[in-house]
């Protein structure tokens, strides 16, 4: 899968883009992130890539002229998605993350302090993705976030194809507890079943502690789900448990 991003910083951009799995999923060839900084795209002497709003008022806007030139240098521009990261763009997710891998090329752009002209909104970028309701000084680190979150479900990037699967949100559930050796550490055990062997009764264990981690911290999240058979009676089982504790 294949990354463009255009930003007024590239420099931000190495560090994670460099290390640990992304950093190996580039060098093995299954990603690639070419970066490219905007202000190549100005074409006067002093490189000017900003200029005031009209109406006045505040703040800088990124020229509409600079931003489309710099989106129509990348290669194979034509064919590929343009998302603009931006608080007012739709709340990116896990959904989100595991659709947007399927795509073969996508172009980010990032903006920094200030907003780009409306014309390049409407015309050049196909999707607005927020990474939360905050604001950031800058697209960079949301960019980031975005390739991070959708390169895990490209086959390959992860070592183990299952830990994307049994990740947090996937099927809109929290991931269930995990434990490692000492068994006992500072008057804490580790659960007996795990130590069971059992893989059927470990099994049911991780599916009931992962609907009760949701129900405690994300009501949110079961409320648009179906649940099996199994998972209905887990949940009345947990909620026997939390009603006996109370009483
Ligand atoms: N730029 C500034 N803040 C942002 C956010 N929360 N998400 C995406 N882009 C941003």
């Amino acid at each position: 899968m294949r990354f463009d991003i255009l930003t007024l910083f590239p420099e931000m951009f190495s560090g994670p883009l460099n290390t640990s799995i992304l950093g190996k999923a580039r060098a093995n060839g299954l990603l690639s992130v070419n970066l490219w900084d905007i202000r190549d795209s100005a074409l006067d002497k002093h490189r000017i890539v900003d200029d005031t709003p009209y109406g006045g008022g505040a703040g800088m806007v990124l020229k509409p002229d600079v931003l489309v030139r710099a989106i129509e240098s990348v290669p194979h521009s034509a064919q590929a998605p343009v998302i603009y990261l931006t608080p007012q763009g739709k709340v990116f997710n896990q959904k989100l993350a595991e659709e947007l891998a399927r795509e073969p090329h996508l172009i980010l752009v990032s903006g920094h302090y200030e907003e780009i002209d409306e014309r390049v909104r409407q015309g050049w970028v196909d999707l607005e993705l927020s990474i939360g309701d905050y604001v950031l000084t800058g697209g960079e680190l949301p960019a980031l976030v975005v390739v991070d979150a959708v390169s895990r479900h490209i086959p390959g990037v992860l070592g183990d194809d299952r830990s994307a699967q049994e990740d947090s949100f996937q099927d809109d559930l929290l991931d269930h507890p995990h434990y490692t050796r000492p068994y006992s550490f500072r008057g804490k055990e580790v659960p007996q079943v795990l130590l069971s062997g059992h893989h059927e009764l470990i099994r049911r264990w991780r599916l009931k502690e992962a609907l009760r981690r949701t129900m405690l911290r994300r009501p949110d999240l079961l409320e648009r789900r179906n649940f099996s058979k199994e998972e209905k009676d887990i949940l009345d089982e947990i909620k026997k448990e939390h009603y006996k504790e109370r009483r």
